[in-house]
């Protein structure tokens, strides 16, 4: 069997056209244009990457978008200012501050001096604790693009079996509890978690965020089960030849086996193109949401957000 490919490019697109329609939709009816602040402290390349990216989409999607790059020795002193700024301009809707942050400074810190209504990544205590207590709050934007690519496949996920791999803030932990929200039984492993293989094959639901290339082997996927790949690893890629400069090429790949566990999966998310590109359309699902909670607005109803 090989298993039905969920794309997140596709589902992505959609999503940017819908909340794009709903930003055009507040400006004639309302006159108010939702506005992201971007905080990048220093020049990881990683970070200058999404950055780019999360600016380019908020502007296409009609919204305003500040970017603010400040340099590696900011202290937390200036962030703090900064955030605080953002907190009572009203033009800005949402805060994101991008991680990490040079060592010197704390990340739990300086997120929780975000205004709880404009932290648009959910990573606020406030925000963390309603989601953990099943109550509405600001979802963080990758287990959010997860949850609704598992809406492709499951209209109703009650009663399943989930496993999550890696229990980082940003995605395992939020996806545990999405997904324990959502009344599935959940399992939540890590890198002292011993029976990994055993504990997948007892789930119809993988979802897979551990920084691992290939990982998740196909003898550890239940036949039929659904597989969600978060993984981003660049590995060399000796079959692509070299580059200019006699390196070996190098290219993306999941944590996930996916040649092989594509023939036993019922549904997976392929790397690239998959979760990714969902990431950034929940980024911007959430800062249209937070723009209209901030304004006593109705939230518009957005496909499957
Ligand atoms: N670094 C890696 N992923 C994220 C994210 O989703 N939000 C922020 N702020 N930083 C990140």
């Amino acid at each position: 069997m090989t298993a039905q490919l969920i794309d997140g490019k596709a589902l992505a697109s959609t999503v940017r056209g819908t909340v794009k329609d709903a930003v055009a939709q507040l400006k004639a009816e309302h006159g108010i244009i939702p506005g992201l602040a971007v905080v990048l402290v220093g020049s990881d390349p990683a970070s200058e990457v999404y950055v780019r990216s999360k600016g380019k989409q908020t502007i296409e999607a009609g919204m305003n978008s500040f970017e603010f790059r400040l340099s590696a020795d900011t202290s937390e002193k200036e962030l703090m200012g900064l955030i605080e700024r953002l907190n009572t301009d009203p033009e800005v809707h949402g805060i994101l501050v991008q991680l990490p942050l040079p060592a010197h400074l704390d990340s739990k810190l300086v997120i929780n001096a975000i205004d709880p209504h404009k932290d648009v990544d959910g990573f606020h205590t406030t925000n963390v604790g309603m989601v953990g207590t099943g109550q509405d709050a600001i979802v963080p934007c990758t287990p959010r693009g997860c949850m609704m690519m598992l809406a492709q496949i499951y209209p109703d996920l009650r009663g399943k079996t989930a496993l999550v791999i890696g229990h980082s803030n940003i995605v395992g932990k939020p996806m545990g509890r999405l997904l324990l929200n959502a009344d599935c039984t959940v399992i939540v492993t890590h890198k002292s978690s011993t029976n990994i293989p055993e504990l997948a094959r007892m789930s119809d639901i993988i979802v897979v965020a551990a920084g691992v290339p290939g990982l998740v082997k196909a003898d550890w996927i239940k036949p039929g089960a659904t597989v969600i790949d978060v993984g981003i690893n660049r590995v060399p890629a000796p079959e692509n030849g070299v580059k200019d400069d006699g390196t070996v090429k190098t290219k993306l790949v999941g944590d996930v086996d996916f040649d092989a566990a594509k023939e036993v999966a019922g549904a997976i998310t392929p790397v690239p193109g998959g979760v990714g590109p969902m990431t950034i359309a929940c980024l911007l699902v959430n800062t249209l949401s937070a723009c209209c909670h901030l304004n006593s607005l109705p939230e518009p109803v957005l496909l499957g957000a």
